[in-house]
């Protein structure tokens, strides 16, 4: 199946997370293509999709709600994952878990899944160290790529469930 992977990433943390979801899918057997959501003409073409988003001041990034906004019964009709990276703790991440999970809803996501994130100090403006206060503390490599991969398996076998209900129902 071709699946599209749109993540929207500002300092690459993100965008090495779908990476590897798109490493774990082609190794699967699956065509995963990995753009910005900016740079997402249209989803004519791929069968099911990932959006993925770093999280900033709480909330996913605007390109992230933009494609939903753009495509949002495209994206209903396909089977559809969604995923955010962050790093507030669960108590102050709550706003965008239920973000992510109203969003999940919306359009009948069969998953989401917050992922813990990367934060370097040194890679940002003055402007983003204040805004990034409340979690400078937290700086360092968070991501947990075992978990991410398994994740990612997870779709990998719903996407050949789905193949395989299509290649019956076409028998
Ligand atoms: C200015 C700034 C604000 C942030 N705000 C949040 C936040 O509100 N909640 C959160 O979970 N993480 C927050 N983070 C952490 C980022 O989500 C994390 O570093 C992420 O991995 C960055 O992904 P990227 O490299 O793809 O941009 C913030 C980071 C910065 C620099």
């Amino acid at each position: 199946m071709n699946v599209l992977l749109a993540v929207a990433s500002r300092h690459g943390a993100t965008w090495e997370i779908g990476a590897s979801i798109a490493s774990v899918l082609t190794a699967r057997g699956q065509r995963a293509t990995l753009l910005e959501p900016a740079q997402v003409g249209s989803v004519d073409g791929y069968d099911a999709v990932v959006v993925g988003s770093a999280v900033y001041l709480t909330s996913l990034l605007p390109d992230a709600r933009d494609l939903v906004e753009r495509f949002g019964p495209e994206l209903q009709a396909r089977p559809l994952w969604l995923f955010a990276s962050g790093l507030a703790s669960p108590s102050s991440g709550a706003r965008t878990t239920t973000e992510l999970a109203a969003l999940g809803d919306q359009l009948g996501a069969r998953d989401h899944r917050l992922f813990r994130g990367r934060l370097d100090r040194a890679g940002l403006s003055f402007a983003e160290r204040v805004a990034a206060a409340g979690v400078l503390n937290r700086e360092g490599d968070h991501r947990d790529f075992a978990a991410i991969e398994r994740w990612a398996g997870g779709i990998a076998d719903e996407l050949e469930q789905v193949q395989a209900e299509r290649a019956r129902a076409t028998a």
